[in-house]
């Protein structure tokens, strides 16, 4: 069996180095982690051709710009059997506003919202008046991670407003917003398999959205991560699938959409329960790095059973109880503006240490063959222990064995993993 994965960072490193235990993979593009032949004697190959020029017995998409665009659409229609969701389903991340709807009809607990045209600057402006204790302006449409402000400065919220709106700060993307009020409390990622009918979830998650220890400093796509999250047992995750996963997907089939692929719901743990933050119709990235190396049973015929809308006739998936930790190692001036070119060195090293995955970000090979960085994020580790404290000592190990001109490591990933569901991080 050959396998398609759609994408090139460490998220889609992850899910090749997973599927490469039963099945030959194929990258489109890929990044230089993924190639080779895995333990189990599976190829790994990455490629510049499209997907639809690809030949292969499932199509696995990572980010969420192909699958707003449609991609799993077009592979459908050529007969492909597709694991992520068509656009009409991915419009749940292409359009926060379509996500709050979904919400708010399948009477699922999230904030107070409402969305805002152009020309409704004086009635967005009223809303955000309204608001108590803190308040988040979204671009309707995807910014790349960057178009969510939130904030407990009213000042600085509606000048982001304006900024928005008046296409100053993101074009077109900014001229339709959601406003809505700020939620409390710890923040959880829990990635969920769908089959149009059936859904399964993973491993609970947290991720680390800013670049700096102690939630200093500007978002990021993420620093690190974690699974599983000590605090949030069966209970919390049942909670989360009966009030927000499946109302959300049965308001989904409502709409005459057939989902098949991976929800993510990032969840705010509060004092009155968990209420959705947002929905992302992919892996999430970092999360992915620290979930999957923990998973026993087969990705592959996890995805496909997703893909052929068999869930339910498919056993479970099944995790390690160990724990597993993700650091991400940035390229200097990231987010902002990273520098490209570094010379890598140690990253094989690291790689071949026991009990640790080195996933490729944004690398390439110069001439010589030699690794340099060539994105924000460079290069994901994950290590398993016995607990998150051990897990998290041999992924720092292993990450002061690489070094890069510049690189930025944050600092306190699982240092203080969430202990209460109703305590913030
Ligand atoms: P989104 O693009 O909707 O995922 O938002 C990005 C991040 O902003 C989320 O992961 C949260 O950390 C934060 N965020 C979004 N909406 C809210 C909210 N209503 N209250 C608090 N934080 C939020
Ligand atoms: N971990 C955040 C994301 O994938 O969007």
């Amino acid at each position: 069996m050959r396998v398609c994965v759609v994408g090139s960072g460490a998220r889609e490193h992850a899910l090749a180095a997973s599927i490469a235990r039963s099945a030959d993979v194929v990258a489109t593009p890929g990044n230089p982690g993924i190639e080779g032949t895995s333990e189990e004697g599976h190829r790994l190959s990455s490629t510049a051709a499209p997907p639809e020029e690809l030949e292969a017995d499932l199509y696995v998409i990572g980010p969420e710009a192909p699958l707003v665009d449609g991609l799993a659409d077009r592979l459908r229609a050529a007969g492909k059997r597709v694991f992520g969701p068509g656009r009409a389903g991915a419009a749940l991340e292409g359009s926060k506003e379509l996500m709050k709807q979904v919400a708010t009809e399948a009477g699922v607990p999230t904030a107070r919202w409402k969305a805002f045209s152009a020309r409704e600057l004086a009635q967005a402006r009223s809303f955000l008046a309204e608001l108590e204790g803190g308040y988040v302006v979204k671009t309707d449409g995807l910014a790349g991670g960057k178009g969510v402000l939130v904030t407990s400065d009213m000042q600085e919220a509606l000048a982001d407003l304006e900024a928005k709106l008046s296409g100053s700060s993101f074009g077109e993307a900014g001229r339709r917003v959601v406003v809505e009020e700020r939620l409390e409390g710890a923040e959880l990622s829990l990635f969920v398999v769908c089959d149009g009918h059936d859904f399964v979830p993973l491993l609970p998650a947290q991720d680390y959205k800013r670049l700096l220890a102690g939630d200093e400093g500007p978002n990021t796509g993420g620093m690190g991560s974690y699974a599983p999250v000590p605090a949030v047992d069966e209970s919390v995750v049942s909670e989360v699938l009966d009030e927000i996963v499946g109302p959300s997907l049965a308001a989904l089939t409502a709409r005459g959409v057939d989902y098949r692929g991976l929800l993510y719901a990032g969840v705010m743990l509060g004092a009155d329960g968990p209420r959705l933050v947002e929905f992302n119709v992919r892996f999430g990235d970092p999360e992915t790095e620290a979930i999957l190396p923990l998973l026993e049973s087969d990705l592959v015929e996890l995805l496909a059973a997703a893909a052929d809308g068999t869930l339910g006739r498919t056993a479970p998936p099944v995790f390690s109880r160990r724990s597993a930790v993700c650091v991400v190692a940035a390229a200097p001036g990231y987010p902002a503006a990273p520098e490209h070119g570094g010379l890598i060195e140690g990253a094989s090293r690291a790689g071949s240490l026991e009990d640790v995955h080195l996933f490729h970000a944004g690398t390439s090979r110069d001439k010589r063959g030699d690794l340099r960085s060539s994105g924000g994020r460079v290069l994901a580790v994950t290590a398993l222990g016995q607990d998150l404290p051990d897990a998290r000592r041999r992924a720092y190990e292993a990450m002061a064995v690489i070094s890069f001109p510049g690189m930025q490591v944050r600092a306190d990933i699982a240092s203080s993993p969430l202990s209460s569901p109703a305590g913030a991080q």
